[in-house]
């Protein structure tokens, strides 16, 4: 057998979000969520940016969420597919609705935390360690239009309250755990990002740069409480990963490529370094943004997190002109179209070398163990006359990662594990579609909520389980 660059423990599996898989969006006292507000079709996209403001459903809609997958009730079958895989890690996310359903309640929901109980349960029967989210897209809508969400400072005592909650009640079953899913989002998509919507005559980035703070202090503080409820707790931040490449080596190509990282990196800096880096001063002039701070936020924010996590999909390009180009938006971040790569059927770059890329730059600046928590194609699969899926465009898209994966470790990069997205399809974040399909199984169901449910395995599924027996040797 060849040489594998993964180490023996290695953590190979695959990941969802809540919001995305579970459903039962009104089912065991789970209360109303900001994903639960976007539709499928045109309003989708201003409501999830902000500018359009939803604080009741409509009739004529269809919400993709509210039955998604099922996963609240076939997780028994799905997990048990993921460990046919043969699969080590599994990450979801809680919904904080379905534990606190309001969000300021002082106790929490006993059938929500029965039911992540019984999945962590579940994955553990399976020799499967979970990987959990604490907040992966999902406010609680009470919180949203009662205190504005995370513009408010009372939002630290919410989150903590339930990370608590959830840290004490699921002690001893997850050990791995992630604060904010893609942190960097609330910038460029801020109502799912972190259930903001702008009212008239407020600077948009003042806002957003406030909630950031916010959030900033809640996972600090949770990542404090995680280590005190269990010294064996491991808490991650994520970040929407993928370097901003200069356009050209104009130098000013070159000076906004490095502030379209700086951007998206600001997060992790805090939360992996526990301070604001140094450039935020003159940013938050120029943008006219005043954060209101307190005089101990910089001892809170001193509580880094163990390791650093990310999803990439694509890499980015900037120029000091944005507008210059041929615009894309992989994953809500805007970027220029890249002409040396190839774009998926969303239009999503395609560059594995772009992920070791990526690897290099995020271990030279925190020196914490890396986890891909998300990386995957989403693409349309048609099933064949006997129902097959063969994906052979997914199986190419993940071995190519897989490879660059390999050389950033041998590049010297500890990295913890790698959880393809969307093991299983399920909602698309972006666009509530189900046919942008990520899954190594089949799940029949469309874009208008018809279908079966049924699972079925694709060709990528048997692919990726010998992938994961033979610890990345046979790709
Ligand atoms: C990440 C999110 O942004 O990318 C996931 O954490 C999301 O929730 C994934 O599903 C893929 O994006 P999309 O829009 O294709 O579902």
């Amino acid at each position: 057998m060849s040489e594998t660059a993964f180490p023996d423990d290695f953590l190979w599996g695959g990941a969802l979000a809540a919001n995305q898989a579970e459903g039962a969006w009104q089912e065991g006292g789970k209360g109303l969520a900001t994903v639960d507000m976007l539709p499928h079709g045109p309003h989708r996209m201003p409501i999830k940016l902000g500018l359009e403001r939803r604080t009741a459903l409509r009739d004529d809609e269809f919400y993709p969420s509210h039955q998604a997958i099922d996963f609240y009730h076939r997780y028994k079958e799905d997990i048990a597919l993921m460990a046919e895989m043969g699969f080590r890690v599994f990450r979801t996310s809680i919904a904080w609705s379905r534990i606190y359903p309001n969000g300021d309640e002082s106790a929490p929901n006993e059938a929500g935390i029965a039911f992540y109980r019984d999945l962590f349960q579940e994955c553990r029967r399976h020799n499967i360690e979970p990987l959990v989210t604490l907040c992966h897209f999902d406010v609680p809508m009470h919180l949203v239009t009662e205190y504005g969400s995370w513009r408010s400072r009372e939002m630290v005592t919410f989150f903590t309250r339930y990370a608590r909650t959830c840290f004490e009640a699921f002690n001893g079953l997850v050990k791995y755990w992630l604060t904010f899913n893609e942190i960097n989002i609330l910038l460029h998509s801020p109502f799912s990002g972190a259930g903001l919507a702008f009212e008239e005559g407020e600077n948009p980035e003042q806002v957003k740069y406030q909630a950031a703070h916010h959030e900033l202090l809640a996972s600090a503080l949770a990542t404090r409480i995680a280590h005190e409820v269990n010294p064996e707790n491991q808490v991650g931040c994520m970040l929407a990963g993928g370097n901003f490449y200069p356009y050209s080596c104009k130098p000013e190509d070159v000076w906004a490529a490095l502030e379209k990282d700086r951007e998206n990196l600001f997060f992790i800096d805090v939360q992996a370094r526990g301070a604001y880096p140094a450039w935020t001063a003159r940013m938050f002039k120029e943008k006219g943004i005043c954060v209101q701070m307190e005089p101990g936020d910089a001892e809170i924010l001193r509580h880094t997190v163990d390791f650093v996590s990310f999803s990439y999909y694509a890499s980015r390009c900037a120029s000091a002109d944005m507008n210059d180009n041929n615009s894309s938006a992989a994953n809500v971040v805007k970027s220029l179209k890249n002409p040396w790569i190839q774009q998926s059927q969303w239009g999503w770059g395609i560059d594995p070398l772009g992920l070791r890329i990526t690897m290099n730059m995020m271990y030279d600046r925190y020196q914490k163990p890396l986890f891909l928590v998300e990386n995957g194609l989403g693409a349309r699969d048609e099933p064949d006359a006997q129902g097959e899926i063969n994906d052979d465009y997914r199986i190419g898209y993940l071995r190519e990662h897989i490879r660059a994966m390999a050389q950033a470790i041998e590049d010297g990069i500890p990295l913890m594990g790698y959880t393809t997205w969307g093991c299983i399809d399920l909602v698309s974040a972006s666009t509530g579609e189900m046919s942008k399909r990520y899954g190594l199984v089949y799940v029949d169901r469309d874009d208008q909520g018809g279908g079966t449910l049924a699972r079925r395995r694709k060709k990528s599924f048997w692919w990726y389980k010998q992938v994961i027996a033979s610890n990345g040797r046979d790709l």
